[in-house]
């Protein structure tokens, strides 16, 4: 007989198979016990019917516990009043390991008391659809990026960099100098663009970030794509081909997630309609002025409840372009006739979950990278590599970063960040 994973059930129909799941839950009466199973592909029901097997068999399916190990034997059908779609009628129990006083049981937790097992809230239904999403956001990036001639490459963890500013960084000791958690690796991908044409990374990111809101995490993936001989307004477009794809990739693949999630579809599938909206970071601000904001001005960045306020202006995710050079990184490109703002864009997603990608078009003059480096009080020879990059055979790129979890968490469609990620580390906290 075959073992499977009850992900494979549309091929066993009406055959006998063993599989190895937990007990999330258990309805017994005097003549059916009904074990609510999870193999970690699926949440699926356990049929017991107490004169199709021995008594034996059915005490234990009686008696079994909250996530209890066990495995089954018994026959795949289909289960059309169940969202999965399929049971299976168990005809023998097996378990594997017991669990007694599992402390996640289905009454309400506060959230502290699940941050703290998230170990174990791991198992439960929506974590596993929120965690099949950011697995298909993942596949599709991979897909996405292969698919437009884009090459890997693999920027360092540990760095003397610190392309987004010195304040939110790391630092640690590489033997007798100071080294920092990456928390881009962007200047690297230059580096890589100029050796390979185009590229991206994919990989863990650090950043001290004192905020704690509900879109910060201290250790975040990014995406970051560069390309040589582009400039931004292709870069751009590229940013929404690839969310589109991302979008449409978890509408084609994640039909059961998105039901546990209950996301609108109709919704999701208008951010796959291209081009997305474009406003400048000027036209943004007196948009906010305009609707009685009298917290911002000109040359202040945005704070969540302003980039919700634009978000909701538009149906789509939107770019915010040319933000004032005082408040952007080193290296981006300076705007040709305004000395004040530089070439860059954030895409900011709907229904108020904030900024998901950071790009711009990047600085290619060597005096002025140098200049900028100065003004920005890091050390020019902590960056001569970098510097060289405008030396030899500089070109027009451009890139941009893409943050997994706050996408997972807009189109998962959930309150924080902290569920995005598997084990999320956030201030005070990094346990388990
Ligand atoms: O806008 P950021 O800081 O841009 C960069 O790091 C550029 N070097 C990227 C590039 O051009 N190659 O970060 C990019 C994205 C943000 O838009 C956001 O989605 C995510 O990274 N992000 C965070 N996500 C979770 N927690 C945090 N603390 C984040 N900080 C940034
Ligand atoms: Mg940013």
């Amino acid at each position: 007989m075959e073992e499977i994973q009850i992900i494979e059930a549309k091929n066993h129909v009406g055959e006998i198979v063993k599989i190895g799941a937990w007990v999330a839950n258990k309805r017994s009466s005097g003549k059916i016990a009904f074990l609510q199973l999870r193999d970690g592909t699926a949440f699926f029901q356990g049929v017991v019917v107490k004169n199709e097997v021995n008594e034996e068999t059915f005490q234990l399916a009686k008696s079994l516990t909250q996530e209890t190990s066990i495995k089954i034997i018994g026959e795949i059908r289909e289960d059309a009043r169940s969202k999965f779609g399929y049971e299976i009628g168990i005809q023998q129990i097996e378990i594997i390991g017991e669990s007694h006083d599992y402390p996640i049981t289905p009454k309400e937790h506060g959230i502290d008391f699940l941050m703290d097992h998230r170990h174990l809230w791991l198992r439960s239904t929506k974590q596993q659809a929120i965690m099949l999403l950011r697995n298909e956001l993942i596949r599709a990036t991979y897909e996405f990026f292969n698919q437009e001639g884009f090459i890997k490459v693999d920027p360092p963890i540990l760095t003397g960099s610190a392309p987004e500013g010195t304040t939110e960084l790391f630092s640690t000791k590489y033997f007798d100098e100071e080294a920092y958690l990456s928390q881009s690796g962007q200047l690297y991908m230059e580096a890589a663009a100029m050796a390979f044409g185009k590229v991206f990374s994919f990989g863990p990111t650090f950043r001290a970030e004192k905020s704690k809101t509900r879109r910060h995490l201290i250790e975040f993936w990014m995406i970051e794509p560069e390309m040589a001989f582009m400039h931004q307004e292709e870069s751009l477009e590229i940013q929404e081909r690839y969310v589109a794809f991302l979008v449409q990739s978890v509408l084609d693949h994640c039909d059961y997630a998105l039901d546990v999630l209950a996301r609108n579809k109709e919704l999701l599938a208008k951010y796959t309609e291209l081009p997305f909206p474009r406003i400048t970071y000027d036209d943004a601000v007196q948009l906010l002025i305009d609707n009685g904001f009298d917290d911002i001005k000109w040359g202040d960045d945005f704070g969540a409840p302003h980039e919700t306020f634009i978000a909701n202006s538009f149906e789509k995710p939107v770019f915010i372009l040319n933000y004032p050079k005082a408040i952007k990184p080193f290296y981006m490109k300076p705007h040709p006739t305004r000395e004040d703002v530089v070439i860059c864009a954030d895409m900011i997603a709907p229904e108020g979950y904030g900024e998901i990608i950071g790009g711009s078009e990047r600085a290619t003059d060597y005096d002025y990278v140098l200049e900028q480096i100065k003004n920005h009080g890091l050390d020019p020879e902590e960056y001569s590599w970098y510097l060289d990059l405008r030396k030899y055979g500089t070109v027009p790129h451009a890139g941009f970063g893409l943050g997994l979890e706050r996408t997972v968490t807009w189109l998962s469609g959930i309150e924080h960040v902290r569920e995005a990620i598997p084990f999320p580390r956030l201030l005070n906290r990094i346990y388990p």
